[in-house]
């Protein structure tokens, strides 16, 4: 693709969007290689994938720049100081017990996640790659410039954010992971081959995180539902304290956003728009095992089945957001901002409406069996 220069207001990745010079190829002629689904979930690779570079105009810097006080009084206080943070120790076997006391306690362990059902386990294990391959976000937030950790120990409040946040994720994977591998119910090598995937994401940027976080929040306070009416208590503290950070980390990213729309209401207005033209994927959407080429598919429609993360989720999630960030109510846009409001504000409901007939449609199909490599072979009926 030839990297010419334009005048940008097109790229969500560049919030605010101030109209600036970018190297980047226009967005128009990569957004609809596919076209454009509204599933929340389910989402196969797309065929083709142009390789996305990006140089950060001044402009943009500049902006962000401006905002590092705000973000050190605004942003850093939802950082949790070390010694309040939970550790995965704190809901682990204790390897300091004598060697019957730990042996105990891993057979408490195996005892409680008995009772939860195969299908549960492909989503937790879908959950814990998810939480894996966040952290390698961190590489790509650390190409943004204005934003980027410039030395790996910047003091910038940008850079602080996302080394605390990554370590918490780093945290979220551990624990899962630690938690699944004792339970002896997953084939740990099949999931350890499992690739998350990963992509230049074109629209990585903190719009996508307000809503990818808000989605996690919700997956990990269902498997913690899920996993206390089925009397694991442990495991039901462990998604529950994920979720909670979720929370936090949403909060974080929403506020960003709020800011910057207040800077740019334009700019900001276009990006949501054109983020919500591609649909969100989760970080992990181009998951591999090597073994079903659907994975991710079929891991998302075993979530949607058991409620821990279904199309409804997501247009809740949309119209939290809309309303959160006063999108309704914005005023003093340009003409492109008015319509980009437009669509954004009009999309849940359309998002609902398609739902319904795939639902209805889904009904009508007999009901197959998937087999998953990460609970050894065994075979879930959608
Ligand atoms: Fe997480
Ligand atoms: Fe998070």
């Amino acid at each position: 693709m030839q990297a010419s220069h334009f005048l940008c207001t097109k790229h969500p990745v560049c919030v605010p969007n101030l109209a600036h010079r970018c190297s980047k190829p226009p967005f128009s002629t990569v957004r609809f290689r596919q076209p454009p689904s509204i599933s929340a979930v389910a989402a196969p690779p797309p065929l083709l994938k142009p390789q996305k570079t990006h140089s950060m105009p001044p402009e943009k810097a500049e902006v962000f720049k401006s905002l590092e006080n705000w973000a050190t009084q605004n942003v850093l206080p939802l950082l949790k100081p070390v010694d309040k943070c939970w550790q995965p120790q704190d809901f682990l076997p204790d390897p300091t017990l004598s060697k019957a006391d730990f042996m105990d306690q891993i057979e408490a362990l195996r005892d409680r996640t008995a009772g939860l059902p195969d299908d549960y386990f492909v989503v937790l294990v879908g959950d814990m790659i998810t939480e894996e391959a966040l952290p390698t976000y961190q590489t790509m937030i650390n190409t943004l410039d204005g934003v980027k950790d410039e030395t790996g120990a910047s003091s910038s409040p940008w850079a602080l954010w996302t080394r605390a946040w990554t370590a918490e994720e780093n945290r979220h994977g551990d624990l899962l992971k630690t938690y699944l591998y004792l339970s002896g119910r997953v084939d740990m090598t099949m999931i350890e081959r499992t690739d998350p995937g990963t992509e230049n994401n074109p629209y990585l940027g903190y719009v996508y995180t307000s809503f990818q976080e808000r989605a996690t929040f919700i997956s990990h306070g269902n498997t913690a539902r899920l996993a206390k009416e089925r009397g694991d208590h442990v495991l039901a503290r462990i998604c529950g304290s994920i979720a909670s950070d979720e929370k936090r980390h949403e909060n974080a990213y929403a506020r960003i956003v709020e800011k910057l729309l207040e800077v740019d209401p334009t700019g900001g207005m276009i990006a949501i728009s054109d983020l919500m033209k591609k649909k969100i994927t989760m970080p992990a959407h181009l998951m591999s095992d090597g073994r079903d080429p659907r994975l991710f598919e079929h891991f998302s429609a075993v979530a949607q089945r058991l409620g821990v993360y279904t199309a409804h989720d997501y247009a809740d999630i949309l119209e939290f957001l809309i309303q959160r960030w006063g999108l309704e109510k914005m005023e003093g846009l340009t003409s492109e901002g008015r319509s980009a409001q437009e669509f954004v504000c009009g999309l849940a409901p359309r998002i609902r409406k398609l739902q319904e007939l795939a639902d209805k449609r889904a009904k009508k199909m007999k009901p197959h069996g998937v087999k998953f490599s990460w609970i050894f072979n065994k075979e879930i009926t959608l």
